[in-house]
């Protein structure tokens, strides 16, 4: 009998120990055997160098000379010589760099991971193949446009894994639902309940601003990081949903009804959307520097504006419509005219990045917040002399500012603010007054909307936690957490 047992558990240990191999290494030789058929440049060599290159081999940053966004400039190489023998994948230089186990790795072993093995491999065999280029592509094509226009949306996780960081927000316009940004997606909620109502398949992968026209469509700025950023209107109401991961679900990706206008499309994140206060033009700003005033009826763009050294973080339209006011990760805010494009002011005073703005309905304040914690209001359209010069600073919030949002009220006139520091706050805007602080969160908080009736404020933080609460007496209304079919990770207690 006990000698059965032990050779029942040898077995068993046969087989687990078989399995051990297996896993160490069967699994990862499968992983490395070759891709199937001949590998294509664009399809699986490109989005390698684009992921892990680009950053460094662009037609701006050049590093070693050698900008890899083109295959013609690719096959230039750098301040060295072609990077790729053709049909001698160990005779190429590229393959020498990723594979390299010194401090020439590519990419710098202090800046980047390694490629993985079959990255390489796939390089290297489709070097071996003889380095074509695929029918259809050019020479002179811009391989990051041409990966945009090739790229497929994936549908979002019917119930999520993680919890997906929260961008951006808005209330509808009768202040009863808060559209939330998820990951391929926009999630409707029901503000007074935290219900999920609706969600809304999106081709990009973030929103990273939003916000209602006037005839009831949402118009969203979104982005694939680093791939690509987006302006696209919606109709949340439309389509014919159907269950997905036990919600209900339209498609605005495909689905006109829902998906109701392309307006812009980019290479880079979008990172601010304001629409004018006339409700007719857009003007959007991200990772490429520049401001996009977009007309919505004819979808012409109207201006482009560079006028700022580095990303645009946050975008708002003076209250007549005629001027730009911008936030940067170049330290500033600033003043556009657009008529006479001319740069009105810079607003340096925050020394760190400016993550929002926001100017008061008489145009004459503005407002900037920044990762110092500030928000800061300043003089915006008065005598040349005083322009720019800051009024007040509303201190309060310990850590960076995110995002602030205005409710153009003429009577009471409200601003809210969210934080790094897990709060959201109001305020008066224009005595600069804190008025409440609303805690409660457990992570920085990224998004934040006061509703249309400007009875309630909404914010959302980066673990997809939402907080609604009243504006007047900073109540909580509801709180819930904002990812479809997500159940968070329960904490083991160890059995003594
Ligand atoms: C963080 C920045 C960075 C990243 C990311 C990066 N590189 Fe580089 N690369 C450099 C720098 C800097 C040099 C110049 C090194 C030198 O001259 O010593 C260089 C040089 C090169 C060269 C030689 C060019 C020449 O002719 O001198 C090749 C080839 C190259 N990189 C390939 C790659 C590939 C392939 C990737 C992605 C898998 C990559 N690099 C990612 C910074 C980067």
């Amino acid at each position: 009998m006990i000698r059965n047992r032990f050779s029942c558990y040898c077995i068993l240990c046969a087989i687990l120990g078989l399995a051990l191999v297996w896993l160490l290494f069967v699994t990862p030789s499968t992983a490395l055997a070759q891709p199937k058929g001949p590998v294509s440049f664009i399809n699986d060599v490109a989005p390698i160098l684009q992921k892990n290159c680009f950053a460094c081999h662009d037609a701006k940053k050049k590093k070693g000379k050698l900008d890899m966004t083109t295959f013609e400039a690719l096959r230039k190489g750098g301040s060295k010589y072609d990077p790729i023998a053709p049909g001698k994948s160990k005779e190429s230089l590229i393959v020498e760099l990723v594979s390299s186990k010194n401090k020439d790795r590519m990419p710098p072993p202090d800046l980047g991971d390694a490629l993985k093995p079959e990255q390489i491999a796939i390089i290297a065999k489709w070097i071996d193949e003889g380095a074509k280029l695929d029918a259809g592509v050019e020479a002179k094509t811009d391989l990051v446009r041409e990966l945009r226009i090739r790229y497929v949306p994936r549908l979002p996780d019917a119930a999520y894994k993680f919890p997906a960081l929260i961008n951006a927000m808005a209330f509808t316009p009768d202040s009863k639902k808060v559209v939330i940004g998820g990951n391929h997606e926009l999630t409707v909620w029901d503000a007074a309940t935290g219900k999920l109502q609706r969600r809304i398949f999106t081709r990009a992968e973030r929103a990273m601003g939003m916000q209602f026209l006037p005839d009831g469509k949402l118009v969203v700025a979104g982005a694939r990081h680093g791939q690509e950023g987006d302006v696209r209107i919606y109709n949340i109401n439309a389509g014919t949903p159907k269950d997905f991961g036990g919600f209900p679900a339209v498609d605005g990706v495909n689905d006109k009804t829902v998906l109701v206008k392309e307006l812009l499309q980019v290479d880079d994140t979008m990172w601010g959307m304001a629409i004018s206060n006339d409700g007719k033009k857009i003007a959007a700003g991200g990772c490429d520097r520049i401001v996009r005033v977009i007309d919505i009826a004819t979808g012409n763009i109207e201006h482009a504006v560079e006028n700022h050294a580095d990303w645009i973080l946050g975008v708002a339209f003076t209250p007549d419509g005629k001027g730009l006011v911008t936030a940067s990760r170049d330290k500033t805010a600033k003043v556009w005219d657009l008529a006479n494009k001319e740069s009105l002011l810079t607003f340096p005073d925050h020394q760190n990045i400016v993550w929002h703005v926001a100017t008061t309905s008489d145009g004459k304040f503005g407002f900037s917040a920044g990762e110092d914690g500030q928000i800061r209001q300043w003089q915006a359209t008065d005598s040349a002399k005083a322009i720019g010069k800051a009024t007040k600073a509303l201190a309060g919030h310990g850590k960076a500012v995110f995002h602030i949002a205005y409710h153009a009220d003429p009577k009471t006139p409200l601003m809210a603010s969210c934080s790094a520091d897990m709060t959201v706050r109001t305020w008066n805007p224009v005595a600069g007054a804190a008025l409440k602080t609303m805690p409660g969160f457990t992570d920085a908080v990224w998004a934040v909307a006061i509703s249309p009736d400007g009875q309630l404020v909404v914010g959302g933080a980066a673990n997809g936690d939402v907080r609604v609460f009243k504006t007047s007496d900073a109540s909580l209304v509801v709180n819930f957490n904002a990812t479809p079919g997500y159940v968070p990770a329960k904490v083991e207690t160890p059995k003594k």
